[in-house]
């Protein structure tokens, strides 16, 4: 600004002012009566309509993830787009205090960068552009916070961080370098900035399968359902580590987790103090901080469980190991083990199956080594294992019925490896075999020597 335009500049603001209203008392009291009308206002909204209270915090759940408010979503978007950079990601303080430090430090020195004595929007081609552009890319942020960072990462790489980089170092350069008239062309940078930017956004939300919804439609709806479902996924992922009765103890056989012994996951204590969100938490990201940790089960983390079947299992929990919680008749029926009646002769299909579930597959199936022994099929059951076979029609000296019966033969130690199955289920397996193995019930009844009681050659082996 040179001194002739300051001159004018003093001139016209002296005839302003004389022209005015004055700034005390008359535009304090518009400003008074303004804020107290708001003031009125907040007031009336917070009584007559109030906010959704959330869940009260709860102190012992070390899981709970903090998420910021949804005006910081934004900030949080672009540290997690910004992470998953090769290498640059790594150092996470450039984007965590260099990038926002530099902007609030821009913003403070905002009125010693910019001297330009025009007001008139016209002159300010290069502010608007900017600004423009900043407030599309934090909406765009905003818009995708939800969405987990490592779907799609392309193009929430381009949307959030690439585009916007490029667009507004553009548009900052662009009056350098067309210094004759560049609001055109600063029109049309941030002009196509923005579409690209939004219209990827648009597309992300469109393709990406939210967190929350890669739900399978209705997987289980009822109580009873839910704790059948939650039962089965239990049996085949939490067994392994938790005991079928979630009772602990030592881990046997499980990768990682040679010798660590666990907390029972059943008591009473634990049923009472942790909600169900914080039992979904757990099973979701794990327990990382433990020694040995808990891996994740959730989708989003890597693990194999969909938000529906989580919350099976948090239900069956509930059900099972809570004593305030009453278990609907018909769920209890369903999940309870196959009784058998004196003169009935076991079936794969309707007895065996249900225990091997609970007690044997989350070691025993595909993807475990364990002496490469899978038994999700009654083919695997008796045609697996480095063994094999391991059960032998009729043969009560099979490996299986040793194991059972807490011996260590070169198979392998006792089975389940921590605690012995319950005295009415080993019967079950035990004339099982003797009876022939039957897959389904209808040979079950064919079968001849129906209820014939078993040779027990090695029932009364007294437990290690
Ligand atoms: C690979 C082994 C492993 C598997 C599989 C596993 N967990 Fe865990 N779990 C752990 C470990 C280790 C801890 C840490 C707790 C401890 O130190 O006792 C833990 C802790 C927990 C806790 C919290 C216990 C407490 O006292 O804080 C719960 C609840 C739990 N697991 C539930 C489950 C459920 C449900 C599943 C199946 C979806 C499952 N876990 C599968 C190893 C496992
Ligand atoms: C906590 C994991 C775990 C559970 C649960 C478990 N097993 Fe095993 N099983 C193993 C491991 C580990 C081996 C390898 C031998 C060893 O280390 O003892 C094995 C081996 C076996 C073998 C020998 C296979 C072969 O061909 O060598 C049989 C048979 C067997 N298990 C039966 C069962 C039955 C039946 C159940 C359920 C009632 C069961 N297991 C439950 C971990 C488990």
């Amino acid at each position: 600004m040179n001194e002739e335009q300051k001159q004018q500049y003093k001139e016209k603001y002296a005839q302003a002012k004389q022209k005015g209203v004055k700034f005390w008392p008359d535009i304090i009291y518009k400003d008074l009566l303004v804020v107290f009308a708001l003031f009125l206002i907040s007031v009336m909204l917070a009584t007559f309509l109030g906010v959704a209270q959330e869940p009260k915090a709860d102190p012992s759940d070390a899981t709970y993830i903090p998420r910021p408010e949804w005006y910081f979503l934004f900030l949080f978007k672009f540290l997690a787009i910004y992470g998953q950079i090769p290498v640059l990601g790594k150092i996470e303080w450039i984007a965590a205090a260099v990038v926002p430090g530099i902007a609030v430090g821009a913003l403070f020195l905002l009125p010693f960068m910019d001297r330009s004595p025009y007001r008139h929007f016209s002159k300010r081609g290069m502010a608007l552009a900017f600004m423009t552009l900043l407030v599309v890319t934090i909406v765009a942020l905003t818009m995708i916070a939800d969405i987990p960072t490592d779907q799609l990462s392309l193009l929430q790489f381009l949307a959030g961080l690439a585009l916007p980089g490029i667009f507004l170092i553009a548009v900052i350069a662009i009056p350098f370098i067309f210094k004759q008239n560049p609001n055109r062309i600063l029109a049309w940078a941030t002009g196509i900035g923005s579409a690209l930017i939004l219209g990827l956004t648009v597309a992300i939300m469109v393709l990406a399968t939210p967190a929350a919804a890669t739900e399978e439609v209705a997987l289980a709806t009822t109580i009873s359902e839910k704790v059948i479902l939650g039962e089965e996924l239990y049996g085949l992922q939490c067994v392994e580590c938790h005991g079928a009765e979630g009772e602990g103890g030592e881990v046997i056989g499980v990768e990682g987790m040679e010798g660590a012994v666990l907390e029972a996951i059943n008591a009473r204590d634990l049923m009472y103090t942790f909600t169900d969100d914080t039992l979904y938490n757990i099973i979701e990201y794990g327990q990382p901080e433990s020694a040995p940790a808990m891996p994740p089960f959730g989708r989003a983390y890597g693990g194999a469980l969909s938000p529906g079947e989580m919350e099976a299992i948090v239900t069956f929990m509930r059900y099972t190991w809570d004593d305030r919680a009453e278990l609907p008749a018909e769920a209890a029926a369903a999940s309870a083990m196959p009784a058998l009646r004196p003169d009935e002769v076991p079936s794969y299909d309707v007895h065996i199956q249900p225990i091997v579930k609970r007690y044997c597959i989350s070691c025993h199936r595909e993807g475990k080594t364990n002496n490469n022994y899978w038994m999700t099929s009654y083919d695997e059951i008796i045609n697996t294992g480095d063994n094999a076979p391991n059960l032998v029609a009729g043969d009560m000296l099979c490996n299986t019925i040793r194991m059972l019966n807490r011996e260590e033969i070169e198979a392998g130690g006792p089975m389940p490896p921590t605690k012995a199955l319950k005295p009415e289920l080993l019967d079950i397996f035990m004339r099982w075999i003797n009876a022939g193995m039957p897959e389904t019930a209808e040979d079950a009844a064919a079968a001849s020597g129906a209820g014939q009681p078993y040779p027990a050659p090695l029932a009364p082996t007294p437990y290690p």
